[in-house]
C-alpha cells in the first residue's frame, strides 16, 4: 500500500508544485497577448509567460533534487521509489502548465471568466497534461513508471490534494479563489 500510494505520489511530484509555483510567480505579460476568440480572450489574463517558465523551472528542479534524495528516502520507507530522466521530468512540469492551460482554453470558450471554477476540470487538468506529454516526450519511462495501479490513485488522490493545497493558497492569501 505504501509501496503503490507512495510511488505514484512520487512519480507525479514534479507535476503537482508547477502550478502552485506560477501561482507565486504569476503576473506580467499574458501568453494570449489579450487576443480573443469569438469576443471572449483566448486564454485570460490568468496565465502568463512569467508563471508558465517558473512552473516549469520549479517542476522540473524539484525532479532532480528527488533523484538526489531518491536513495535515502527508499532506505527510510523500504519502498523502490521511481527517478526522472531530464525528459520525463520537463515532460510532468511542462504538461502540468499545458493542461492547466488547455483548461483555461475551454473555461473561456464555455463563457467562465478567469478564476471561475470549473468542477473536474480543475483538479485534473494538469494531470492529464502531465501524462501525455511525458508519454510523448519519455514514452518508455512513462509506460514503466505510470503502471494502472499507479494512475488509479493518482486519478483519485489528485484532486483532493488539488482541493486542499487551493483551500491553504487561498486562506494565507496567495491565491485569488479557493479552487
Ligand atoms: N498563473 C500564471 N501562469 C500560469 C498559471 C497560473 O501566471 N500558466 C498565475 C496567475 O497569476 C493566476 C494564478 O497563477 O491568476 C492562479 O492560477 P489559476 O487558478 O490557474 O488561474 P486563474 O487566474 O484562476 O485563471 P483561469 O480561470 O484561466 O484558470
Ligand atoms: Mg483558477
Amino acid at each position: 500500500m505504501l509501496e503503490l500510494v507512495g510511488g505514484a505520489l512520487w512519480a507525479m511530484l514534479p507535476a503537482y508544485v508547477p502550478n502552485n509555483a506560477a501561482v507565486l510567480a504569476g503576473g506580467g505579460r499574458p501568453i494570449d497577448g489579450g487576443r480573443e476568440l469569438g469576443g471572449r480572450r483566448l486564454l485570460g489574463d490568468g496565465k502568463t509567460w512569467r508563471g508558465t517558465a517558473v512552473g516549469t523551472a520549479v517542476g522540473v528542479a524539484l525532479a532532480m533534487l528527488l533523484n538526489y534524495v531518491t536513495p535515502a528516502t527508499e532506505g527510510v520507507l523500504g519502498i523502490v521509489l521511481p527517478t526522472f530522466p531530464p525528459l520525463a521530468a520537463l515532460g510532468l512540469a511542462l504538461g502540468a502548465m499545458l493542461g492547466d492551460i488547455g483548461a483555461s482554453f475551454l473555461k473561456r470558450r464555455s463563457g467562465r471568466e478567469r478564476g471561475a471554477s470549473f468542477p473536474g476540470l480543475d483538479q485534473l487538468d494538469f494531470v492529464v497534461g502531465a501524462l501525455l506529454l511525458a508519454l510523448l516526450l519519455a514514452p518508455d519511462w512513462t509506460l514503466e513508471t505510470f503502471s494502472l495501479a499507479r494512475v488509479a490513485v493518482v486519478l483519485v488522490v489528485t484532486p483532493l490534494l488539488h482541493v486542499v493545497t487551493n483551500v491553504i493558497a487561498y486562506a494565507i492569501g496567495v491565491k485569488n479563489e479557493p479552487w
